[in-house]
């Protein structure tokens, strides 16, 4: 074991400090729940191996944690054993499998085209941080003109004729100034480095004038109780989420959240996992740095289609007025 790489937690920051997260009974329970109720209510068919998938992949984790010696050892190694024989990543014909394609190229990009659609401005997008492109692709089937980056390219071959562009460094976007007209910034920012973040800020404001940005949000803010009435929401889950967990609970889950979507159920562990959340305002001051003005907020929590996704916020942008 001694100088193995330790390959699943080298993205990541502060590994021991996120494994320590697993040790938050209450934070753990409450992603075993939510995380269960999405997985029973997608996987039909399989709901009680689901269930099941979900409480193993959980209890190994916080074994793992828990590690009397080579805690991060311990921890990477569970992580490779729950990617390969847990979700059963190289089997094209296993029920995860096949359910994880479906809903990440059909269910949930269609869920988010309705939710973000109201948001959008002109014809000319640019999908930053595309990831699978999936998002994209609908959006050109309903006739968009996308244009598509990432630092990694990640498109399956079929999508080969997009227009996507590789970005030559992590701040960079190689497209032309006022390209376009919305760019979606969905699930990214939180993957990008502290240092990177203005550079990045200035950049998408450079090729559009709105930014739609999708961000999970583990810190309530007046933002948030603004759209949210506590006697307004039905949903326990929500409730708990928002009123019974401390902000520190709340990040555990959306860093741990983070991890399972990408790297546990998608091997996706070669991202970056800076773990840069941040309050609705925290966001607002970073976009007004380089000019940019929030115009609207709102909050999308638990929506019934997601698997991985939960508590998260629409950020609207926009370049202060003819600068
Ligand atoms: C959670 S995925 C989201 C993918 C896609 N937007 C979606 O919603 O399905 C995060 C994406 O951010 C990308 N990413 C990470 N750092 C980046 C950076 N500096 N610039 C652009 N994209 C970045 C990753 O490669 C990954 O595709």
């Amino acid at each position: 074991m001694q100088n193995q790489s330790l390959k699943y937690l080298e993205s990541i920051n502060n590994p021991p400090e996120f494994i320590r997260g697993f040790k938050d009974d209450k934070a753990v329970g409450f992603l075993r729940r939510i995380l269960k109720r999405n997985y029973a209510r997608f996987f039909i068919d399989h709901q009680e191996e689901a269930e099941q998938l979900v409480d193993s992949i959980f209890d190994l984790l916080q074994e793992a944690a828990n590690a009397e010696d080579g805690v991060l050892e311990v921890f990477n190694d569970s992580t490779e054993k729950i990617i390969n024989e847990f979700f059963h990543n190289h089997d094209p014909n296993h029920w995860y499998t096949q359910g994880y394609q479906h809903y990440k190229s059909v269910v949930k990009p269609k869920t988010f085209l309705n939710i973000l659609e109201p948001y959008l401005v002109g014809p000319r997008i640019l999908d930053f941080g595309t990831g699978k492109g999936h998002l994209a692709k609908l959006l050109i089937s309903k006739g968009y003109e996308v244009g598509l980056t990432d630092v990694i390219d990640q498109l399956p071959s079929d999508m080969n004729n997009l227009d996507f562009r590789l970005m030559p460094d992590e701040a960079t976007i190689p497209f032309e100034n006022d390209q376009f007209d919305t760019v979606i910034v969905k699930t990214v920012l939180h993957h990008i480095e502290k240092k990177n973040i203005n550079h990045i800020f200035s950049e998408l404001k450079r090729v559009a004038k709105r930014l739609v940005i999708v961000e999970d949000l583990p810190f309530t803010d007046e933002y948030i109780s603004k759209s949210m009435i506590n006697e307004d929401i039905k949903d326990e889950l929500i409730k708990e989420f928002l009123y019974g967990l401390t902000h520190e609970q709340r990040l555990i889950i959306c860093k741990i959240m983070d991890y399972f979507g990408n790297v546990l159920a998608q091997g996706l562990y070669y991202i970056n996992f800076p773990f840069n959340f941040h309050t609705t305002k925290g966001w607002m001051e970073l976009g007004g740095e380089v000019g940019l003005s929030l115009i609207d907020t709102a909050s999308i929590a638990f929506i019934d289609a997601g698997l991985h996704t939960f508590f998260q916020t629409i950020l609207v942008f926009e370049s202060d007025t003819q600068l």
